[in-house]
């Protein structure tokens, strides 16, 4: 894929995933320009491609700086969010003006901008609680949490805007991203962390909850198919179609390296604190009890299929954490 003579602005291109979006696109040949507020992200993400790339510390609140920064660029990758379940559920107003309105400013200033086309970061969580697996994207949404819903208006817009105004926009509805310079929060986290300081998995419950991770890699290859695809404007699920089981990656876990000790159990409820995982880390409320996406949508219309399996998407994560122990300070969620 070469993205040669082609200007692309990505917003959140700081974070985990966008971080590896402007990498990937960077390598494609094209001019990458990131705009971030730098509330999530780090230059540190950016670091080895830096000398490559404009960056542009702004908000995506602030609607005339968005749309001056973005002047001259062909594409959009639109990645920045507020994605703490915690904030959405204490303050879903600040979500709400963070990923539907900031989404809107990003959108109307690639109107002003004469951009092209527009790739948006949706979620998994536009479905809340599956009524059956895996999800295609006709599944009822639902959303389980005020993050689903300024999701899921943001990209109701963006077909709005599609099919009001020559700009294609192009949703993509992330399950589990996980892989190099993830932020640490979630599971598949905590327990490289503490296989790193070797410490077992804890496993809350008998960890029956399954949910479709997914290597970055793989996310950032179908994204980059939306710059090129010829499918009318649409959302599409970005996942493996497979689901694991909190128990099941916990096991994975362990074959990364072999700490000759068992996995721990504790008995914490949705909503309750554990008393041996970190910061007496939150089960957290309204959990999703299985979230496993088709990927039928994006095989048969991107030509995309994912790579990477989860035991070597591992290994590879584990080792990059090896390398920058000290990434991983403060947890959020
Ligand atoms: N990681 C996942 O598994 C996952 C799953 C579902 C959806 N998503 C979506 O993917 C996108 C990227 O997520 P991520 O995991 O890389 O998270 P991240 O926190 O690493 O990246 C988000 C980036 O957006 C920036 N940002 C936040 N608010 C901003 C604002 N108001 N203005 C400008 N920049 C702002 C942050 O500084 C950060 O660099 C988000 O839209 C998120 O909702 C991620």
């Amino acid at each position: 894929m070469s993205f040669a003579g082609k200007k692309i602005f990505v917003t959140g291109g700081a974070g985990f995933i966008g971080s590896h979006i402007v990498e990937s696109l960077v390598k494609a040949g094209a001019t990458v320009k990131v705009y971030d507020n730098f509330s999530s992200g780090k230059r540190e993400n950016l670091a080895p491609f830096k000398d490559d790339i404009e960056i542009v510390e702004g908000d995506i609140l602030n609607k005339d700086q968005l749309s001056a920064a973005m002047k001259g660029c062909d594409w959009v990758s639109h990645q920045a969010a507020q994605l703490e379940i915690t904030t959405c559920v204490e303050d879903p107003l600040f979500d709400l003006r963070v990923n539907t309105e900031g989404t809107l400013n990003v959108f109307d200033s690639a109107l002003e901008n004469n951009v092209s086309r527009v790739v948006s970061a949706s979620s998994a969580c536009v479905y809340g609680q599956a009524r059956y697996v895996p999800e295609d994207e006709d599944h009822p949404q639902v959303p389980n949490w005020a993050y689903g819903v300024s999701k899921l208006a943001a990209e109701r817009y963006g077909l709005v805007y599609s099919n009001t105004h020559d700009l294609p926009i192009y949703s993509l509805r992330y399950a589990i991203v996980y892989g190099e310079r993830e932020w640490y929060g979630r599971v598949l986290t905590i327990f490289l962390k503490r296989l790193l300081k070797g410490e077992p998995p804890v496993v809350f419950g008998e960890g029956a909850q399954e949910r479709d991770f997914t290597y970055v890699g793989d996310a950032v290859s179908l994204h980059n198919s939306c710059f090129e695809t010829e499918a009318a404007p649409t959302s599409f699920n970005v996942s493996t179609g497979i689901g694991t089981s909190i128990k099941q990656l916990a096991q994975e876990i362990m074959q990364v390296q072999d700490l000759g000790k068992d996995i721990l159990f504790e008995d914490v409820k949705v909503g309750e604190h554990s008393q041996l995982v970190e910061q007496n880390r939150q089960r957290l409320p309204e959990e999703l009890e299985k979230m496993i996406l088709s990927n039928e949508k994006a095989q048969k219309l991107l030509n995309w299929s994912p790579k990477m399996n989860l035991a070597d998407g591992l290994k590879r994560e584990f080792a990059w954490l090896q390398q920058n122990p000290n990434f991983w300070d403060k947890m959020s969620y």
